[in-house]
C-alpha cells in the first residue's frame, strides 16, 4: 500500500522584539512579496523542502497552492509589509512569508525557504532579520515561527536569529 510519511511533531519559537536591536535591511537583492510570486514561490517551496524532514511527498502543485493559501490567508492574514524574497535575474532565491494567524498573539512567519544551490550563505538570516525589522517598525513586540523537531538547518536558522525554542505545537511549517 502506498504510504505517505508522517507528519512529525513541531515546535513554537519566539522572538521578543523588544529585545531586538539589529535592526539590519536586507540588502539590495530584497524585495517585498507580491500576491503575483505565487508560481514561483510554488517552485521554490517545492525545491527547498524535498528531501527535508517537512517532505510529505508534496508536489510542486501542493507547494503552489499553499503559496496561494498564504496569500488569500489560510494561515492568517499575509502580512505583506514583513515578507520578502531574495530575487536574481528574475528568480526568486529565497523567500519568507509572515502572517498574522489568529490564535496567536503575535504574527509567525509561516514559511521561510531557500533554494538549495544558495543554503548557506546567510541569505535566510537577512531575510529573517528583514521580517524582524519590518515587524518592530509597524508595532510588534513578539514573532513566533512553528518549526518541526529535528529540522536542524531550520531549527539553527531562528536560533541564530534569536528566537529561543518553546512548547511543541500542532503541525504547521511546511504543510
Ligand atoms: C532552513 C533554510 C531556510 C536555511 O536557509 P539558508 O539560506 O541556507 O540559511 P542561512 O545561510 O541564512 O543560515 C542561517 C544559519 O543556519 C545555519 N544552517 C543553514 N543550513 C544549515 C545546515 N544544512 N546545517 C546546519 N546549519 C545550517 C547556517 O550555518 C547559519 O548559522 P550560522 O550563522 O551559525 O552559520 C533552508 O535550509 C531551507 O530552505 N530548508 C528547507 C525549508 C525549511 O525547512 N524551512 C524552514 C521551515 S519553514
Amino acid at each position: 500500500m502506498d504510504q505517505k510519511p508522517q507528519r512529525r511533531e513541531s515546535r513554537m519559537w519566539r522572538i521578543e522584539l523588544t529585545r531586538f536591536d539589529e535592526f539590519a535591511r536586507g540588502g539590495d537583492d530584497v524585495r517585498m512579496v507580491r500576491t503575483d510570486d505565487a508560481v514561483q514561490l510554488g517552485a521554490l517551496f517545492f525545491t527547498a523542502f524535498k528531501g527535508t524532514t517537512d517532505d510529505l511527498q508534496q508536489t510542486e502543485a501542493d507547494y503552489r497552492a499553499k503559496a496561494n493559501a498564504l496569500f488569500e490567508g489560510l494561515y492568517g492574514d499575509c502580512i505583506l509589509a514583513a515578507s520578502s524574497v531574495v530575487e536574481r535575474d528574475g528568480e526568486l532565491l529565497s523567500a519568507c512569508v509572515v502572517t498574522g494567524y489568529e490564535p496567536y498573539d503575535c504574527p509567525l512567519i509561516a514559511i521561510e525557504a531557500t533554494r538549495p544551490s544558495m543554503q548557506g550563505n546567510g541569505i535566510a538570516r537577512r531575510l529573517v532579520k528583514a521580517s524582524l525589522r519590518n515587524l518592530v517598525i509597524a508595532g510588534h513586540s513578539a514573532c513566533r515561527a512553528m518549526i518541526t523537531v529535528g529540522n536542524g538547518p531550520s531549527e539553527r536558522l531562528f536560533e541564530r536569529c534569536g528566537f529561543v525554542p518553546r512548547d511543541i505545537a500542532p503541525p504547521g511549517c511546511g504543510q
